[in-house]
């Protein structure tokens, strides 16, 4: 019998120990951009010629011109990487500041920008697109 008792507290040990294991093991990234969206948006396709972006006047344009576009296009229509010529309809800008910081895929960190500003400057951009 006291074998037993020693055989379920073992086992038991082992659940609890288990347990906080998988508890611990969240959250790896705690930027305070919060949380990019795990899904992409998939925004459907359209000629360049169709697509109309809005406040090109803004500092943040220019920085998409020279950086994003040679991936998204210039018009944001997609080329190596997805269409985002509307991505303010579907991200607000916490969402998109946490997606380009980390970058995903063939997309490298802040989108191959060099500082957080400028990651900001560019999202307060896009996050008009599409409205
Ligand atoms: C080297 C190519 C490359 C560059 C440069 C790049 N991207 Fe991307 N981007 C991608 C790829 C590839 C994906 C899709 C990632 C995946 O499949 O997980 C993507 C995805 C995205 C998405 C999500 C689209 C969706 O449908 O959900 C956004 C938003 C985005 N990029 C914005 C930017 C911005 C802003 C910049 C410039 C600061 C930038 N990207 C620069 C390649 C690039």
């Amino acid at each position: 019998m006291n074998r037993l008792k020693l055989i379920l507290f073992v086992a038991g040990a082992v659940l609890v120990v288990s347990g906080c294991g998988a508890g611990s093991n969240t959250g790896s990234n705690n930027s305070t951009a919060g949380q990019a969206p795990k899904q992409l948006v998939n925004i459907p396709s359209k000629p360049a010629s169709q697509i109309q972006l809005t406040d090109t006047s803004m500092p943040g344009y220019k920085l998409f011109q020279q950086t994003c576009a040679s991936c998204h296009g210039p018009k944001g229509q997609g080329d190596y990487g997805p269409p985002i010529y509307a991505i303010g309809q579907y991200w607000n800008t916490q969402q998109l500041t946490a997606f380009v910081e980390q970058g995903r895929g063939g997309m490298p960190p802040r989108g191959g920008l060099t500082s957080d500003s400028q990651v900001q400057q560019v999202v307060v951009w896009l996050e008009k697109q599409g409205k």
